[in-house]
């Protein structure tokens, strides 16, 4: 027998797909068989209240998912299901997954407790009356929203022909190109097209790499505190970790990973500290990667973000930089959503990275690369990240001032770039604690713990305040709240 009911509730569920979903259970579950009549269309809508066409609809579907039959006059019928070779329903999982699958799937790349930014993440806004400090995003408010839209529409009237392409490459010709310039007078690098992979984010890049040259082992030396997801991504496919204390002239290589292949480096602004690689232990990490072979993986995130000199010329930017894979993303630059970015290496190493990346997923969306290849020719970027540098700058030296007039006793340095402060707390006080009493003023900022590894053991008490999607108002606002803190 069927005995149907409309949720009502659910507003978001079509009818239709409710009163399907129910006959077709009934008939998995074996409550009816081949030949029952469903009720005709127009007394089922009656009973149910609703438009006869909603119930056609619904048979509609049985019949084109097989588990009904109709014949003109004599109405709809459930059909032959064995013939559909649906298991029955005892033989199926809880979960619905393959029982292979069941409890083995690989778990996430993020340890449990290490705090990641997603869109519902509880612990960034509990509450909208919340002002966040988060760290790693972008400001959105301010785009350029006006000649984004205008170079989206250039792109789309001029562009069409180039847009077909199922063309293996590295990366669009004019993307590239625009590249080519844009780190060329940013960054002091050199280079040419055939030397840069598209990818869709730093993040991306790393996992590419790690796919490329896990096959040939070795260790991965890496900074802590640090951004973890990205030695992470080595390490989980089986190179070996080699974690390393950061000072303030940036990451201390210990004996251990001087022996590393791969050495994972922020040399602008190590993050989450922010502090630079000093000139020495850049020529010492160059000179160490030729001696022993090994490579040097720099991650470029931020640098357009300065405020007291024009940033160090990247490493990649090196006389003697083939050892160099640069990694380049426009997270920070524009948005973080964008999922663009681009690795910058030799030749040879940039062929078997878009063997691997067209054999995985095909490339980069070309409507974006031709988007972004536009924003850089046409100097919109560049318009940007000045305005930008200033904005950042005046937000900076809001928070510096109020923590020196509200928290003498935690100390920081004023970040020469980037987009946080790192903020190391008294003894006596505990991070998490402190994180906690502020969400009770309504401010949320973080413990620095996230970026410390399970197996390091040096002093966590440090709390990040990022400024990239903060206001200056909310700034004002967030700090006279904070001073009552106890
Ligand atoms: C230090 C650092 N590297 C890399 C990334 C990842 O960049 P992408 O968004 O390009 O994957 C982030 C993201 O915030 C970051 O903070």
């Amino acid at each position: 027998m069927l005995h149907l009911q409309l949720d009502r509730q659910r507003s978001h569920h079509p009818y239709y797909l409710q009163i399907m979903e129910q006959i077709r259970g009934a008939i998995l579950a074996g409550h009816v068989s081949r030949g029952f009549q469903l009720p005709p269309s127009r007394q089922l809508a009656i009973e149910l209240g609703i438009a006869r066409r909603t119930v056609v609809l619904a048979y509609e579907e049985l019949c084109a998912q097989g588990y009904c039959e109709s014949q003109v006059g004599k109405g709809t019928s459930v059909a032959d299901v064995a013939l559909l070779h649906v298991a029955p329903l005892e033989h199926r999982t809880t979960t619905g997954l393959p029982q292979w699958l069941v409890g083995k799937t690989p778990r996430s790349a993020v340890p449990e407790g290490e705090w990641q930014p997603t869109l519902n993440d509880k612990s960034i806004s509990p509450q909208q009356s919340l002002i966040c400090f988060t760290p790693s995003l972008a400001q959105t408010n301010l785009l350029p929203l006006k000649a984004m839209q205008k170079a989206f529409q250039t792109v789309m009237q001029t562009a069409s022909i180039h847009l077909q392409g199922y063309e293996k490459n590295n990366g669009h010709p004019e993307l590239l190109d625009a590249i080519c310039h844009h780190v060329l007078s940013n960054r002091g690098i050199t280079t040419s097209p055939n030397q840069i992979l598209i990818t869709n984010g730093s993040l991306h890049s790393s996992y590419l790499l790690a796919e490329l040259f896990t096959p040939h082992g070795g260790g991965l030396s890496y900074g802590v505190p640090g951004y973890l997801p990205i030695s992470r991504n080595f390490i989980k496919k089986g190179i070996q970790g080699i974690p390393c204390a950061v000072d303030t002239d940036g990451i201390c290589l210990t004996e251990a990973a001087h022996l590393a292949r791969f050495h994972y480096v922020m040399p602008e602004h190590h993050f989450p500290t922010g502090v630079t690689l000093s000139p020495e232990r850049r020529g010492l990490l160059l000179q160490l990667a030729s001696q022993q072979d090994a490579l040097i993986i720099e991650d470029d995130y931020d640098s357009e973000f300065y405020f007291n000199r024009h940033p160090l010329p990247a490493l990649k930017a090196a006389e003697y930089n083939e050892r160099v894979i640069y990694l380049g993303t426009f997270s920070k630059t524009l948005f973080n959503g964008l999922r663009v970015g681009y690795i910058i290496a030799h030749p040879e190493i940039i062929q078997q990275l878009m063997d691997l990346r067209w054999q995985m997923d095909g490339g980069t969306s070309l409507i974006l690369q031709l988007w972004l290849a536009e924003l850089l020719k046409s100097g919109t970027i560049d318009h940007h990240l000045r305005r930008m540098r200033v904005h950042h700058r005046k937000k900076r030296d809001l928070i510096a001032q109020y923590l020196h007039r509200d928290f003498p006793h935690w100390q920081w340095q004023p970040p020469t770039g980037g987009l946080q402060f790192w903020i190391k707390l008294p003894p006596e006080q505990s991070a998490l604690k402190v994180v906690q009493q502020c969400r009770a003023l309504g401010v949320n900022v973080f413990s620095g713990h996230h970026y410390y590894s399970s197996e390091c053991k040096q002093e966590r008490d440090h709390l990040i305040l990022g400024f990239g999607t903060v206001t200056e108002q909310q700034i004002h606002q967030a700090f006279s709240q904070l001073k009552n803190l106890p």
